[in-house]
């Protein structure tokens, strides 16, 4: 459902090293009505991004690295491990997605809130209802998890709130931040910012129609004259919103420069409702930064996500010790095997439940897109991983890819580089053009 026409920085711009800050750490939980999101940690929504099989896959990542001792023993004493060989994932083989232990919590996981990709509210309330279903999947042990909207019509997102909310969701948000001309030309998305008396009638309007917890992320303004986020905070916490996360940038910025840091805290003193901070965490470090500098609620976060999955375990294990283990290869390979074969099932189960006639999300192009673009975000950091990017952007299938992928991981590991890298050493193409097509 992403956009074209508007073009994102593939990376950060001049990323800060932050230290991390003594004595304060990413919160506990932080509590968006009656749901408990702990800890307080949200994957952002992204376009392109953030389906079913990424969002499981992050929820699973603390199980496809090599356990060290302690957090082994850790774990296996934990009383939701019903079956303790699961976090025994030593060895080289990945799980698969039917393998994966269902009742990983929220605390293991490091992340604890998923959301959606954006949805239109327009498609959704005019899709008949098998379709719906295949825009809104979710599996129970996504738990909690928000479905995004855009659109600018109060009824019409009202009414998809409701789809939403019929669905199971446990939240739902309205997205005030989408740069992308198709989506602002429609006046939705960073539109909106220039019409806060249309972004009132949206929120009381869906504020009305649903029960669960309604959200909103919204960028800092449209431009830096035209800075609103403070008076909309305002206006969300006032219409009975139950949290606002800000994108810290305007919808000029795009994605360049730093996050302004400083509207996060702005709206942390300006509103009584949680305030959830998004806008440059690629580390541990940067995301306890984010809460001693800005005193925000929780911690959203996106780009590094996907080219670092590990890291809302590696922020849970710096708030426990204070230090947190860094990937090896080796925990690279059986991740991007690990993300490959929960793909491949989803393929058939969802190849298996489309009408006759209807097209499965995951038709054969759009599996080996979703190969070649995690295969690209993995590699990451890796020695020598430019060159396999080069030569799976000219796979043609998921087979090509995974065999490119198998053939450069089996070459690493035998020239005995299974050294840990850190996260940040990435090259330019952090992303690949046609992933980042919205906000
Ligand atoms: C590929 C991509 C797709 C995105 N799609 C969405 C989206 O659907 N809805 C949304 O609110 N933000 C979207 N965003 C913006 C992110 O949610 C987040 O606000 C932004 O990336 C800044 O956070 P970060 O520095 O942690 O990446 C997208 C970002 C990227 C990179």
């Amino acid at each position: 459902m992403a956009g074209k026409g508007f073009t994102v920085k593939k990376d950060w711009d001049n990323p800060m090293e932050h230290a991390m800050p003594a004595g304060v750490r990413v919160p506990a939980e932080v509590r968006l009505g009656p749901v408990v999101v702990a800890p307080a940690t949200v994957l952002a929504p992204m376009a392109g991004v953030t389906d079913t099989v990424f969002r499981r896959f992050i929820r699973h990542a603390s199980l496809f690295t090599t356990p060290s001792e302690a957090a082994r023993e850790d774990s296996d004493s934990h009383p939701s491990h019903k079956n303790k060989d699961v976090a025994r994932v030593g060895h080289p083989e990945c799980l698969s997605e039917s393998e994966i232990e269902a009742e990983v919590t929220n605390a293991q996981s490091g992340c604890g809130l998923l959301m959606t990709e954006f949805t239109s509210a327009d498609g959704l309330a005019r899709m008949r209802e098998s379709k719906r279903k295949r825009y809104l999947t979710f599996y129970d042990d996504e738990h909690p998890i928000g479905a995004q909207l855009f659109g600018s019509n109060a009824d019409t997102l009202a009414e998809a709130a409701r789809i939403v909310e019929d669905t199971g969701f446990d939240t739902v948000d309205l997205n005030l931040g989408c740069p992308a001309k198709r989506v602002v030309g429609c006046n939705g998305g960073s539109g909106l910012l220039r019409d806060l008396p249309k972004v009132g009638e949206i929120f009381r309007a869906v504020r009305k129609a649903v029960a669960i917890p309604f959200t909103v992320k919204f960028r800092m303004g449209w431009n830096h004259s035209q800075i609103v986020c403070v008076e909309l905070a305002r206006m969300a916490e006032a219409e009975g919103l139950n949290a606002v996360a800000l994108h810290a940038r305007t919808r000029e910025q795009g994605y360049s420069g730093q996050a302004h840091w400083e509207w996060i805290a702005a709206i942390k003193q300006a509103v009584g409702i949680p305030v959830i901070g998004n806008g440059d965490i690629r580390t541990p470090e940067d995301a306890a930064a984010m809460v001693a500098q800005t005193g925000c609620d929780a911690v959203m976060i996106g780009r590094a996500a996907p080219a670092n999955p590990w890291i809302f375990r590696q922020i849970a294990q710096y708030t426990a010790a204070g230090s947190y283990d860094r990937p090896t290869v080796e925990d690279r390979y059986r991740m991007i095997r690990a993300y490959f074969s929960m793909l491949l099932e989803e393929v058939d189960t969802s190849n298996a439940a489309a009408e006759p006639g209807q097209k499965s999300p995951y038709a054969g192009k759009e599996t080996a897109g979703k190969m070649k673009q995690f295969a690209s975000w993995f590699t990451h950091g890796v020695p020598g991983g430019a060159k396999l990017r080069g030569d799976i952007y000219h796979a043609k299938t998921g087979a090509d890819v995974l065999a490119q992928v198998d053939a450069f991981f089996t070459a690493q590991l035998a020239s005995g580089s299974d050294a840990a890298l850190l996260p940040d050493e990435s090259e330019a193409e952090a992303y690949p053009e046609g992933a980042l097509v919205c906000d």
